[in-house]
C-alpha cells in the first residue's frame, strides 16, 4: 500500500521550495521502485483565504487524518494578518493532531560559514514542548487604561505533557546511541512551573532511561553555552517557550534559516506529523526564485526517515552534504549566486549520482 503524503506550499517561498523538494522526491521514486509514495497538494495559503475568507476548509482536519504525514512549506502574506495565518491554519494541524514534539536538528554542514563552527563538530537535537506550557492560552487583563491596568499570562504544565516530550527525547537518545540529555530551565526563579519541569524531567529518566546522564542548565547560561560551546550537546529538551528560543539559536548557530529543518511530531503515530522549514514565507525574495530549497528538501528526509525509510532520508542529507562540500552550487543566503532551481537540480543530480 502507497505512502499517502499530504503537501501544503501555502505562500511566497513556501510555493518556491516546496516544488524543489517534490521534485527531489521523484528522482528518489525512480531510483527506488519501492518507494511507493502519492502525494497531493492542497492550495491552503493565504491567496485560497483571499478566495474564501479561511485559510482552509472546514474539513481539512478531517482530510488530512486520512494522510500517513505532511509536508508543509510555510504560510505568510501581507493581505492576512499573521495571527490569522497562523492559528486558523499551522495551529489546528498541530493541536488536533497531538504533534507534542517539535523536534529540530542542529548540525554544522561542509561548506557552510557557521559563526560558530570552527571545524567543531556541532551535531545535537532539540526537543521542544510543542501543545502546552508558556504558549497556553490563559490569561487576561483587567483595569483597562486605568494606572492600575494589569495583565496575567498563565504557563501550564502537566505531568503527563512533561512525560511525553522527556521520553521522546530519551526514546531518540537509545535510538542513536547518545548518552546525555541536557534539560532546560529555570526553576531558581520560576519556583512552580519550573520545579515541576524539573522534578518530573528527573523522575522520567530515573524510571526509564537509568543509562542516561541528565544535565539541567538554566536558560541564561543555556543560551551562552550555545554560543561558547555548541559541540558539548546531544539531546536537547526543552518547555515551549525555551525550545522556541535555542531553536532559532541553534539555527543562526549553524547558518541560518535556508538550511534548518523541523518536525512536528506525534510520535504514537496515531495522526499524522506535519514537516516543515523553520523559516517562513520571506517576502523580501518571495517571487525572485532565489530562496534556498534545503531547509524544505531536509524536511522531506525527517519525514521520510519518520515513515520507515530511514535510508531515504540518509540519502537526501548525503546528498546535501556532497553538494555543499562541492561548493560550487550555493544560494545567495550561504554565499553564493545560485537559484532555487539550480539548488534543488544540484540535489537530484547528486542522488542520481549515488
Ligand atoms: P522568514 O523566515 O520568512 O524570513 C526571515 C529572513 O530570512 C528573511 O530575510 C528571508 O529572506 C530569509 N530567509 C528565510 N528563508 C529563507 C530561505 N529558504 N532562503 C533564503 N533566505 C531565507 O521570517 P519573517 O520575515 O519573520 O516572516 C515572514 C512571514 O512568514 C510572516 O508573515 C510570518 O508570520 C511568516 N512565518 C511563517 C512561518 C511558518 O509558516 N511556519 C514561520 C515563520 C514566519
Ligand atoms: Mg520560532
Amino acid at each position: 500500500k502507497p505512502i499517502k503524503i499530504a503537501v501544503i506550499p501555502g505562500d511566497g517561498i513556501g510555493k518556491e521550495v516546496m516544488a524543489e523538494a517534490l521534485k527531489v522526491l521523484s528522482q528518489l521514486q525512480q531510483r527506488d521502485s519501492s518507494l511507493q509514495i502519492v502525494t497531493t497538494v492542497f492550495p491552503w495559503s493565504s491567496d485560497y483565504y483571499m478566495q474564501h475568507g479561511c485559510m482552509m476548509p472546514q474539513d481539512a482536519l478531517a482530510t488530512l487524518k486520512g494522510y500517513d504525514a505532511i509536508l508543509f512549506g510555510a504560510i505568510g502574506d501581507v493581505r492576512v494578518p499573521d495571527d490569522v495565518t497562523v492559528w486558523e491554519l499551522i495551529m489546528p494541524i498541530r493541536k488536533q493532531f497531538q504533534q507534542y514534539v517539535n523536534f529540530r536538528p542542529i548540525k554544522a554542514l561542509p561548506g557552510i560559514a557557521s559563526p560558530l563552527a570552527n571545524g567543531k563538530d556541532i551535531d545535537f537535537v532539540i526537543f521542544r514542548e510543542n501543545a502546552e506550557g508558556e504558549y497556553s492560552n490563559s490569561g487576561g487583563r483587567i483595569y483597562h487604561n486605568q494606572p492600575q491596568e494589569m495583565t496575567i499570562q498563565n504557563t501550564i504544565m502537566t505531568r503527563i505533557g512533561i512525560e511525553k516530550i522527556v521520553q521522546a527525547a530519551c526514546d531518540y537518545a537509545h535510538k542513536y546511541g547518545k548518552s546525555k540529555i541536557t534539560s532546560a530551565t529555570k526553576s531558581n526563579a520560576i519556583i512552580h512551573s519550573m520545579k515541576f519541569w524539573d522534578e518530573h524531567t528527573q523522575n522520567i529518566l530515573a524510571q526509564t532511561s537509568p543509562a542516561l546522564t541528565l544535565e539541567s542548565i538554566y536558560i541564561d547560561a543555556l543560551v551562552a553555552y550555545f554560543v561558547e560551546r555548541p559541540q558539548d550537546f546531544e539531546v536537547v529538551v526543552a518547555s515551549n517557550l525555551f525550545g522556541d528560543i535555542l531553536s532559532d539559536l541553534g539555527s543562526a548557530i549553524v547558518g541560518g534559516l535556508g538550511l534548518s529543518p523541523s518536525a512536528n511530531l506525534n510520535p504514537e503515530k496515531e495522526y499524522p506529523s506535519m514537516f516543515e522549514p523553520v523559516h517562513g514565507s520571506a517576502p523580501d525574495i518571495a517571487g525572485k526564485g532565489i530562496a534556498n530549497p534545503i531547509a524544505q528538501i531536509w524536511s522531506l528526509a525527517l519525514l521520510l526517515g519518520h515513515i520507515g525509510r530511514p535510508d531515504a532520508e540518509d540519502l537526501i542529507v548525503t546528498a546535501i552534504e556532497t553538494v555543499l562540500t562541492e561548493g560550487v552550487v550555493k544560494t545567495a543566503d550561504i554565499g553564493g549566486q545560485a537559484s532555487t532551481v539550480q539548488m534543488g537540480d544540484a540535489i537530484c543530480q547528486e542522488i542520481a549520482n549515488m
